[in-house]
């Protein structure tokens, strides 16, 4: 299975189901947090969701349409983070990421990100990356301007966040751009 060692104690692996109950704990714990921003934590309020969460990432990379990783600190979960699916015809996809309300700050997001760029670019041959974040979300934004992405526009009422929209600032690193930083 997909393993990635980003520093001594950090790492990446892709969820799989024995993963389950650290991830629904950790979701659960960092609820409060994860809802200011996510707009599933509604629907995640029970074991067997994070279970469905899991089975449907490990079909998306049997499929070859990209990953959902746990990011690991000390042998114990602190995030996740993945690739949406892939767009083939366009060769591009798209990041995501989260991490539990105690493990904000330390570059963790930033580090598993950098690492799934290179499988995006590297592995999977893709030609651009997106990554979109609320534009009130500024530690998300703060991550993509960390890894060279380019503000391209504002998408407007781009997400429904439980009770409002809320516009998407739409970054993206192109293959070219992303070997230039290296
Ligand atoms: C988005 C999210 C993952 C960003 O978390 P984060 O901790 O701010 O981001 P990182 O883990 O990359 O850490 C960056 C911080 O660590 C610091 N840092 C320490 N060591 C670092 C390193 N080696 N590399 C980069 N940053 C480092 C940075 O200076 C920055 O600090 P600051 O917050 O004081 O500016 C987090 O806020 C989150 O889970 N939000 C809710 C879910 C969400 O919004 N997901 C994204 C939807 S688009």
């Amino acid at each position: 299975m997909f393993t990635c060692p980003l520093s001594a104690d950090v790492y990446l692996r892709i969820l799989e189901q024995r993963d389950a109950e650290p991830l629904f704990d950790l979701t659960d714990r960092s609820r409060q947090h994860l809802r200011c921003w996510l707009p599933w934590l509604d629907q995640v309020v029970r074991l067997e969701h994070t279970e469905a969460f899991i089975a449907a990432g490990l079909r998306q990379f049997a499929d070859g349409l990209g990953m959902q990783a746990g990011i690991w600190r000390g042998g114990c979960l602190v995030g996740v983070a993945g690739l949406h699916p892939i767009d083939w015809p366009n060769r591009q996809g798209s990041l995501g990421y989260w991490l539990g309300a105690e493990q904000l700050g330390q570059g963790l997001a930033t580090l598993a990100s950098r690492a799934l760029l290179r499988t995006a670019f590297l592995d999977y041959g893709l030609h651009r990356m997106e990554l979109r974040a609320a534009t009130g979300n500024l530690r998300s934004r703060a991550v993509a301007e960390r890894l060279g992405f380019t503000l391209e526009g504002v998408a407007r009422d781009a997400e429904w966040l439980y009770d409002h929209y809320v516009d998407h600032a739409v970054y993206a690193l192109l293959a070219d751009d992303w070997q230039d930083l290296a």
